[in-house]
């Protein structure tokens, strides 16, 4: 066969979500769309916000000489500063346009990263529940995935965290608010995370970076300020986007940031620059970063998230699923009636309801349920989930 055998591997690995793809089209063809519930997607749900298209449109009718050209790697420059304005503003960490990259999403950032931090069989340590995602992107990029796990509430284990760490390990990856639990790590999680980062450190005698993923950072529902990782370790560097909190996910755009503290960053910033222009980035969408140069303060209308969160983790432990409440993004995680999260899957799908088994974010016996879909999606699943509940649990 014409393909790597690593690309096969990965497929075959990844199949479940082809699968369920490949059967939320089925049961739709054969039932109809009004029919079938799919909360298998994190596929926002809400449009731009109007100032979205009223920047887009100034742009156009404006389109300076230049505007579709190749800029430096890292972005135009006007569109860093006006990033790390809004950033440093947030966060209260002093950042400059120098340290930031604009990237291809959150995922070409992460992507970008590993590719700078990583040798053959470097490790990056993942904390389970992770966006499956992960595996890929440290494998695409040389590296080995460790995995450390979770307590009770879906924050990282520190012990754990510290069994897991090695001479080898490179990076650790958090992302808060998380896929899929949905939980925002307090600011006492980031710092005990960054500890036990240094302890390894000082142990091994290496560098390991804490790399935040944090593109649900603008979907929260509590109004605690977002707890920023960079006060806690000097090697940290954020990847976001504006796929979910503009709803952009389409376009492409989101960024970098580096600890402006970071001892190391002139040379990080050189191996990032480096990196994405050799993974075949080269630049991120030139319109899109002028565009979201303009929106740093403008997110999509984040009550009708919470709304919907609502909605659905009410109606879900109203039946008896156990979930811990999720305060970000938009996906719950509860626990399988049955040991078996396939199979609880499998038999949630003869209902028309389609969700993910936690199998595929590194913790099976839980289910990852989506709740960026329309409320007629979330109220018509409730009667399956009620019935399989029923009938797993008789
Ligand atoms: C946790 C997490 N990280 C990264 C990504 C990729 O984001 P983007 O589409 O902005 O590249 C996603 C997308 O769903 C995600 O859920």
């Amino acid at each position: 066969m014409a393909i790597s055998r690593k690309v096969r591997e990965q497929m075959n690995n990844s199949s479940w979500i082809r699968r369920m793809f490949e059967q939320g089209i089925e049961l739709r063809n054969i039932h109809g769309n009004q029919n079938v519930f799919d909360l298998s997607l994190g596929n926002p749900l809400l449009e731009p916000p109007p100032e979205f298209k009223a920047e887009l449109q100034r742009l156009i009718d404006e389109e300076a000489p230049g505007t579709h050209r190749y800029m430096p790697q890292a972005g135009f420059p006007e569109v860093r500063a006006k990033v790390a304005e809004v950033l440093a503003e947030e966060s209260g960490t002093a950042f400059t346009g120098s340290d930031v990259l604009m990237t291809v999403g959150a995922a070409g950032g992460i992507n970008t990263i590993l590719r700078s931090i990583l040798d053959k069989d470097d490790e990056v340590v993942l904390i389970a529940p992770f966006f499956g995602e992960y595996v890929f992107y440290v494998e695409h990029q040389t590296g080995v995935s460790k995995i450390a796990t979770c307590d009770e509430n879906w924050l990282p284990d520190i012990a754990s965290l510290e069994e897991t760490i090695g001479p080898r390990t490179r990076a650790v990856i958090i992302n808060s608010p998380n896929n899929p639990t949905g939980v925002i790590y307090p600011k006492e999680s980031i710092a005990a995370v960054a500890a036990a980062i240094q302890r390894a450190e000082e142990k091994h005698g290496t560098e390991i970076y804490l790399i935040s993923d944090e593109p649900y950072r603008k979907l929260i529902y509590t109004d605690a300020p977002y707890p920023f990782i960079f006060e806690h370790h000097p090697r940290s560097i954020v990847a976001t986007s504006h796929s979910k909190d503009l709803g952009l996910a389409g376009e492409r755009i989101g960024y970098v940031a580096v600890n402006p503290n970071d001892p190391g960053k002139a040379d990080l910033l050189d191996a990032l620059n480096f990196s994405l222009r050799t993974l075949g980035f080269v630049n991120a969408p030139a319109l899109m970063q002028r565009v979201v140069a303009g929106l740093q303060r403008a997110t999509v209308d984040v009550d009708i998230y919470r709304k919907k969160r609502d909605l659905f983790y009410g109606s879900l432990t109203k039946i008896g699923y156990e979930c811990v409440q999720p305060d970000g993004a938009f996906f719950v995680f509860p626990k399988s009636p049955i040991p078996d999260d396939t199979e609880f899957v499998a038999e949630l799908q003869k209902e028309l309801v389609l969700v993910v088994p936690g199998v595929g974010f590194g913790t099976p016996g839980y289910f990852r349920a989506s709740y960026c879909v329309e409320d007629w999606v979330i109220e018509g699943a409730a009667d399956g989930f009620e019935k399989v509940f029923a009938q797993l649990t008789s």
